[in-house]
């Protein structure tokens, strides 16, 4: 293998420098309508005193910001200031490193850490806006408010609830039809139990509007949401609780297990009556990521990236004593699922042919009929693409370039927009050959590039962020 194929290892390099506010150089033009900020999380550092990080989850949280104005772009990056920080500083977690077992207990130390009896507070994974919270946010049950600005952290966040929770969402879905936001949690007992809970726009509290039984419990990353409901999908990788007499003794990732055997599940509840609409059981798969979803007739048809099984989450691992990236992780598809609740028939569907990862869709078409979606294309041409897909058709725009490795794109409508597709895609990536990161803009339309933005460095890659308008 020719070492510029391995250019990317780049973006797994830990970064020290914090900059604020700093206005970058931009080749091309920035549109004057784009007035706000993207706001992303994701590692920033691998290095927890004299050990590295054995897998890409687990780097120590960093936010990122892009603030546009006028045509200008500044750029502030700032690491969380949470224990996990203090004591990745002072290298006190050396000894929580898994020690022996085989490659895959080293690939999911990540999720031992979100389990007691002390999860962690390395909130890097994506955050979200509550009332009038900016949160870091990562899959055990605790959450860092930081400044939308400054980036400054703000402390912990707590909810004021009593909705039992083990495992947290990092994802959530954002309503701007019901003005609300959705999120569920995962409690573990006797039976397990996923609570579905939204959050008022405007407030920082949960309310609890269904709870449906859990088999496995599955180990459950994103969520969906239509007009009227809110979907799960359990797939076969569970938390095998009841393995152990003392479950957490063990940590949480000696209990999980891909199932081949068992399906995966939907689960459709009401979002307004709390009822479970649909339990419908299909042939399994792993996800990590819903694309949208919406009802059409009495079917609900659910788009996400499935991969065959959920070897992803090992192939994201480092190699556990040469330090080295990942370099042959499965490709994940988009595909389609149409569900029946009436007939209790689900149909799949390939979308597009090519591997992609992290997509979004635009606020607007949320949980409603879309046509488009975007995504990091992930065929390894000694790159990442940016994808454009006609869900409709399958069809796709493509951008390649070269050594530049795309992140997760974000697409931000015009302000006045008639076409779905009217207005930008923002794409933070990482130029290989240029040895640092850059953001790019497109035109959402054509994926012709607007723009692109050089940073002062190296960021290592990330995980997600949302944009808004007002920050
Ligand atoms: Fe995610």
């Amino acid at each position: 293998m020719a070492s510029s194929d391995r250019a990317y290892e780049l973006g797994f390099r830990s970064l020290d420098e914090e900059v604020s506010a700093r206005e970058l150089p931009v080749e091309g033009s920035v549109p004057t309508w784009l007035s706000g900020a993207l706001i992303r999380n994701g590692p920033g550092s691998f290095e927890f005193g004299d050990e590295r990080a054995t897998h890409w989850f687990d780097g120590l949280a960093m936010l990122r910001r892009y603030a546009f104005s006028d045509g200008t772009v500044r750029y502030t990056n700032r690491f969380l200031r949470t224990e996990a920080y203090e004591d990745a500083e002072s290298g006190a977690t050396a000894g929580e490193f898994a020690s022996g077992g085989g490659p895959l207990r080293e690939a999911l130390r990540w999720l031992r850490a979100l389990g007691p009896p002390e999860p962690t507070d390395n909130a890097n994974v994506h955050v979200a806006r509550f009332g009038g919270h900016h949160v870091a946010l990562t899959e055990a049950p605790r959450r860092i408010a930081f400044d939308a600005e400054t980036l400054e952290t703000r402390g912990e966040f707590r909810w004021n609830d009593d909705i039992p929770e083990h495992l947290a969402t990092a994802h959530f879905a954002v309503d701007p039809h019901r003005d609300e936001t959705v999120g569920y949690a995962t409690a573990f007992g006797r039976q397990s139990t996923y609570h579905f809970y939204r959050i008022p726009d405007g407030s920082a509290e949960r309310e609890r509007f269904a709870s449906v039984d859990a088999e496995g419990p599955g180990y459950v990353h994103d969520c969906a949401i239509t007009e009227n409901y809110a979907i799960l999908v359990e797939p076969p990788l569970r938390i095998a609780l009841l393995r152990a007499l003392a479950p957490w003794q063990e940590g949480l990732l000696d209990m999980l297990e891909y199932d081949e055997d068992r399906r995966a599940r939907f689960i459709v509840v009401d979002r307004d009556s709390g009822d479970l609409v649909a339990d419908l059981r299909t042939a399994p798969f792993f996800v990590f990521h819903h694309i949208n979803a919406y009802e059409d007739g009495d079917d609900v048809v659910v788009d996400l990236v499935a991969f065959e099984n959920a070897d992803i989450v090992e192939a994201l691992g480092f190699d556990a004593l040469s330090g080295d990236a990942f370099d042959a992780a499965p490709d994940g598809r988009l595909v389609r699922f149409r569900l029946s609740p009436e007939t209790g028939e689900v149909s799949r569907s390939r979308q597009y042919d090519g591997g992609l990862e992290l997509p979004t869709v635009p606020r607007a078409v949320r949980g409603r009929p879309y046509r488009y979606a975007y995504a990091q294309a992930t065929d390894r041409r000694g790159a990442n693409g940016l994808a454009k897909i006609d869900v409709e058709s399958g069809t796709a725009t493509e951008w390649w370039e070269r050594g530049v490795y795309v992140e997760e794109p974000r697409m931000v409508q015009h302000p006045e927009a008639e076409g779905e597709d009217e207005g930008v895609v923002l794409a933070p990536a990482l130029d290989t050959e240029a040895e640092r990161s850059i953001l790019l803009i497109f035109d959402a339309e054509t994926l012709t590039e607007l723009a692109r933005a050089p940073l002062p460095h190296v960021v290592p890659f990330g995980f997600h962020g949302r944009y808004l308008p007002e920050a």
